[in-house]
């Protein structure tokens, strides 16, 4: 089917119903293909994201010398070798992705080359000082454009010297990149983070045979790495993406009467404040089948309609949902009373400002919404919302996927801008929520 730039969403007549899986997690497919090209021998990957920002990531891997061929749904990757990768004849474009970026930069800062990295008009709006500032402090050299942003390129150091760094951002991008710089560093790095942050890479370093050390103390959590540990290649299953379920699950809350299932969605638990919250509020989710793919916890998810209350989420949850908040935010336009969200600040530096976005696309559909500092506050409608607005997505595919949902649960259509960057992450988005029975096909008038 062809995905209309522009569309238009109207309540489906009918509840939201039946089974479906979602795509592989954004978040481990990136870094599966870049542990795999940096470990010696093959490695299978089943169920990666074949996504527009993790096939950056392939082409990038590529570009430094990694051996990657796809057979159908399974993915395999011969490595180089930590340190092994080779100068890229040409400009790295990471598209619209910071985590490719970003985990790049750590990659790219303890090998002795040169490289360039861009991306488009929404990732070369993003800061890279987060990472760049404490790569710089391994013995690389970057040249950035104004504001430390992208493009960017990078000289990564001849004889890199391991760090010890305190994170002043909860950051899993730059606690990725500090350990993906790491690995090439003789002695130990050491990242220290004061919010726990998603661990994907400490448990895939792990996968592939590195030495880690965890502590968790009152300054936080410690993570120290033995530098040029030898990587070997070793299969991985990359779990449903609980950021794409998240999308499904509050599109059944939204839709009177709807029960599904997901499979095989991740639920780390540094990944899981979305279905915390919508417990608090009162939603019916369930979970069975709990198994582990690829070392991370997975299990199926039932949902099924209800009402929904008003809930305060402390801003200590943000990093277990940071990707989570505009589609919580369509939630809770539907839920009795008002909801706040703190701590948002770090919304302000996605794929595009998603406080000031997810603001303005309630908004725009009838609902009150109010920033206060860096809290958003949504008074819901206690069913559905007047909707009747247009959503502008600024580039970012979860705004465009909260706009979908969101015109599920309004009385008057909800019209998109832009549904292109879907793809990023959620490929087949549509014709999954058309499976349950969403019937988004209206292309704007
Ligand atoms: C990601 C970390 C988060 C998240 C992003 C993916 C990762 O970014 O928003 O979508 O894979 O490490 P930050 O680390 O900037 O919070």
């Amino acid at each position: 089917m062809t995905v209309p730039t522009c569309l238009t969403v109207t309540r489906p007549a009918a509840p939201l119903s039946g089974t479906v899986v979602v795509p592989g997690d954004k978040s481990i497919s990136h870094r599966a293909l870049m542990f795999a090209g940096l470990a010696i021998g093959e490695t299978r990957i089943d169920g990666l994201l074949v996504g527009e920002d993790v096939l950056r990531t392939a082409a990038a891997m590529r570009a430094l010398g990694a051996e990657i061929r796809r057979d159908g749904a399974t993915w395999y990757v011969v490595g180089r070798g930590i340190g092994g990768l080779t100068e890229p004849e040409d400009v790295l474009d990471m598209g619209n992705s910071g985590t490719a970026a970003r985990l790049l930069c750590g990659i790219l800062a303890t090998h002795p080359l040169t490289a360039t990295l861009t991306g488009d008009a929404s990732l070369r709006r993003r800061p890279m000082a987060r990472v760049t500032d404490p790569l710089v402090r391994f013995g690389a050299r970057f040249m950035t454009r104004a504001g430390q942003r992208m493009p960017l390129t990078v000289r990564g150091a001849d004889v890199p010297i391991p760090i010890n760094y305190v994170l002043p951002v909860a950051s899993a991008q730059v606690k990725s990149a500090i350990l993906l710089a790491g690995l090439n560093a003789r002695g130990d790095t050491q990242v220290t983070e004061l919010s726990p942050t998603r661990d994907h890479t400490e448990n895939m370093l792990r996968h592939f045979g590195a030495k880690l050390g965890v502590t968790t103390g009152a300054e936080g959590t410690q993570i120290t790495l033995a530098g040029q540990p030898e990587l070997r290649a070793a299969p991985i299953t990359v779990p449903g993406d609980p950021s794409s379920a998240a999308f499904a699950i509050v599109a059944a809350l939204l839709v009177p009467g709807s029960a599904i299932r997901i499979d095989g969605v991740g639920i780390n638990t540094l990944r899981t404040g979305l279905f915390t919250t919508l417990a608090e509020m009162g939603a019916d989710i369930a979970f069975t089948g709990h198994r582990l793919a690829g070392g991370e916890p997975v299990a199926d998810i039932t949902v099924r309609q209800t009402a929904l209350r008003a809930v305060d989420v402390p801003a200590a949850r943000a990093p277990s949902m940071i990707d989570e908040y505009p589609i919580l935010a369509a939630a809770a336009a539907i839920a009795a009373g008002t909801t706040r969200l703190r701590g948002l600040q770090e919304l302000r530096v996605k794929e595009s400002d998603r406080l000031t976005a997810t603001a303005a696309l309630l908004a725009a559909n009838g609902v009150a919404v109010a920033v206060e500092g860096d809290d958003l506050l949504i008074t819901g409608q206690a069913g559905p919302l007047p909707g009747g607005g247009s959503v502008a997505t600024h580039m970012d595919h979860r705004l465009a996927m909260t706009g979908c949902v969101l015109g599920l649960g309004a009385r008057d259509p909800v019209t998109i801008d832009d549904m292109r960057f879907v793809d990023t992450s959620f490929p087949g988005f549509i014709p999954l929520m058309n499976r349950l029975g969403a019937g988004l096909a209206t292309p704007c008038a």
